[in-house]
């Protein structure tokens, strides 16, 4: 770890210097925030090191069995749950970006490689230059990425389109991401806990937490934070990853970070509002809430300490759902019965849901009216304030929708989210209303029938036969061949589950 990050220094000191001596040419825009911190350069990402990573993780599991044996045990969690075809009001919500066409539930770890490839939102690319997607969404979903980085660089790990790393990125989040697999600690037995993905040791030090002086327990929450938080690419430099945490990490904060350096991941194909996707802000909600305020961290929950049949205590890789392991869990610190506390969770679980459904509607309702603003020939300087207000109820809502597991790890946090959300769309479509009068257009607007997936990618212009066609093409002739290249490279042994 230590290595790894003196490299990382050095590394970026030294891109200083080049920033300084090149400024004059440097076609990046970075924008410093009153704090005075800002996402990097391209000049500041990390080069290549001679740092090692080891992201096979099937070369773990004889030395470390209970581990990976636990952690394998992820392979379990095999439902797929198509979140849109249950709430079709998304495919409205994220009209015009690749969200639409779909989005599941999270599942199991084990299949994180698999269902990057599967998912219609990378599309089907015949070759390494196609798009759609850049090579930033392999990030979440191994440890080849640290591997590639390490090898490549950041620019040369980000740029490009996610088909160039196909071959490369094919163990799913295993022992690399979390552990200094190479370290003599590592070799003894003991955690070697390592960031070892620069972009996230860049976001824990905006927030304060340089890794290496961090104790055990807040070590512990930050691998998780490799992947569970609210990111975004940045165009300005190479398509990297960067965390929005440089005002703070709660939705205010990073809504203003974003409209300060006037960011928008997507332009609504019906209401033209310059809309934010939230990704999921696990971490960031989880540490605003009781939990997380108390020093209780995902690992308690998530990883607990187990008994083995030998009697061996361990760390449980099985991550998963606490519920499912309760008496190494939740039991350790309250005295409730598990059906107790089980009742309360989902009791908050559907409050939250109903309060986030009407939201949902209010941001449906507002994409259409502007839609009908538009054509009745409304202006931009006319729009602007309702597309704004838009851009924020949503912003709010998807902060809510797109954090999985956030009714338990802060509830009343998202409940304050949507509320705002709500006061927000409100706005919006108070404003839409007196441009609708203004151009003659008679309210309510009507909102087409939407009721079903069908229906919703029929309104949205959505054809979802052919992408699914173009999909199944490609998983049939190219991702053997990635496969393939992988095995004989020894990056895996066995090729990931097809499904
Ligand atoms: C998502 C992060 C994560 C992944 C992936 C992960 N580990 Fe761990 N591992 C942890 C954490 C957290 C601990 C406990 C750290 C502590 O006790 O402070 C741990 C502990 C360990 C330990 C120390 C002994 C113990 O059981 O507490 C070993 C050895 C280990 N892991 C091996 C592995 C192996 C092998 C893999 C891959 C098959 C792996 N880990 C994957 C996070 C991870
Ligand atoms: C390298 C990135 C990465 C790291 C590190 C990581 N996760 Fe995940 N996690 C994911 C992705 C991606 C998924 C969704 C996988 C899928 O659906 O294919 C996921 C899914 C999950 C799920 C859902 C599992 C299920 O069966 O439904 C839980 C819970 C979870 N992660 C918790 C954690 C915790 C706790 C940590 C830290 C100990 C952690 N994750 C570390 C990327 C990561
Ligand atoms: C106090 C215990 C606790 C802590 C701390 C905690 N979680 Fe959770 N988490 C849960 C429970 C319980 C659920 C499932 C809620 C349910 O069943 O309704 C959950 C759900 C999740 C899910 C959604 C799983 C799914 O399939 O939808 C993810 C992802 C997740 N947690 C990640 C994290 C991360 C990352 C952290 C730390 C930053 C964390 N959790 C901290 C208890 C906890
Ligand atoms: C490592 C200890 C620890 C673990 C494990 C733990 N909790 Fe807690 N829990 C706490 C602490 C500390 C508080 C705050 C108590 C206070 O402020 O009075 C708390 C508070 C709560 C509360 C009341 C606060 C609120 O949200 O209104 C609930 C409910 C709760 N925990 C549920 C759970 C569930 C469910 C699990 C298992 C998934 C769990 N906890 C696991 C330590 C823990």
């Amino acid at each position: 770890m230590n290595i790894f990050r003196k490299t990382l220094a050095s590394l970026a000191l030294a891109g200083l210097g080049l920033a300084m001596t090149q400024s004059a040419v440097a076609e990046t825009k970075t924008v410093t925030t009153e704090s005075g911190k800002h996402a990097p350069s391209l000049q500041e990402l990390a080069k290549p090191t001679d740092v090692k990573i080891q992201s096979n993780n099937a070369t773990f599991a004889e030395k470390y069995a209970r581990q990976y044996n636990s952690w394998k045990d992820t392979d379990k969690s095999t439902e797929i749950v198509p979140a849109i075809e249950v709430d079709p009001r998304m495919i409205v919500l994220w009209g015009g970006y690749a969200f639409s066409k779909e989005y599941n539930k999270p599942r199991g770890h084990f299949y994180a490689v698999t269902d990057v490839r599967n998912i219609l939102r990378t599309g089907a690319p015949m070759d390494a230059n196609s798009g759609p997607q850049p090579m930033a969404c392999w990030t979440c979903k191994g440890p080849d990425v640290p591997r590639l980085i390490a090898e490549w660089g950041e620019e040369g790990y980000f740029n490009g389109k996610w088909a160039k790393g196909g071959a490369e990125v094919v163990n799913s989040i295993g022992c690399a991401d979390c552990h200094d697999t190479t370290s003599k600690d590592f070799a003894e037995g003991k955690p070697a806990l390592r960031i070892a993905r620069p972009h996230v040791l860049r976001a824990l030090d905006a927030i304060g937490k340089d890794f290496s002086g961090l104790d055990r327990t807040d070590q512990r929450a930050a691998v998780c934070a490799n992947c569970h938080v609210e990111y975004y690419f940045d165009k300005n430099v190479t398509n990297n990853v960067v965390f929005p945490w440089f005002n703070g990490v709660d939705v205010d904060s990073i809504e203003k970070y974003y409209d300060d350096i006037e960011f928008k991941d997507w332009v609504h194909s019906m209401s033209k509002a310059p809309m934010l996707k939230a990704q999921h802000p696990d971490y960031e909600t989880w540490s605003l809430g009781i939990h997380g305020k108390n020093g209780v961290t995902c690992i308690d929950c998530h990883m607990p300490k187990v008994q083995g049949a030998d009697g061996k205590v361990y760390t449980d890789h099985k991550i998963g759902n606490p519920f499912d392991a309760f008496e190494n869990t939740c039991a350790n610190c309250h005295d409730q019965s598990k059906e107790k506390l089980r009742a309360i969770v989902d009791s908050r679980k559907h409050d939250i849901k109903e309060v986030m459904l009407k939201l949902e509607d209010q941001l449906v309702r507002a994409h259409f009216e502007a839609k009908t603003a538009w054509d009745a020939g409304a202006t931009e300087a006319e729009m602007k304030d309702a597309l704004q207000a838009i851009r924020h109820a949503q912003w709010r809502w998807d902060f809510s929708a797109a954090g999985h597991g956030g009714h338990m790890h802060a509830p009343d946090v998202l409940l304050k989210v949507i509320a705002s959300g709500l006061d927000r769309a409100a706005d919006a479509r108070a404003k839409l209303a007196v441009i609708l009068v203004k151009h003659g257009v008679q309210t309510p607007v009507k909102v087409p029938d939407i009721s079903t997936a069908e229906n919703a990618w029929k309104v949205m212009g959505i054809d979802i036969e052919k992408e699914r066609a173009d999909k199944e093409k490609f998983l049939k002739e190219i991702v053997p061949q990635w496969n393939k290249e992988a095995i004989d490279k020894g990056l895996i042994f066995e090729a990931p589950p097809a499904k």
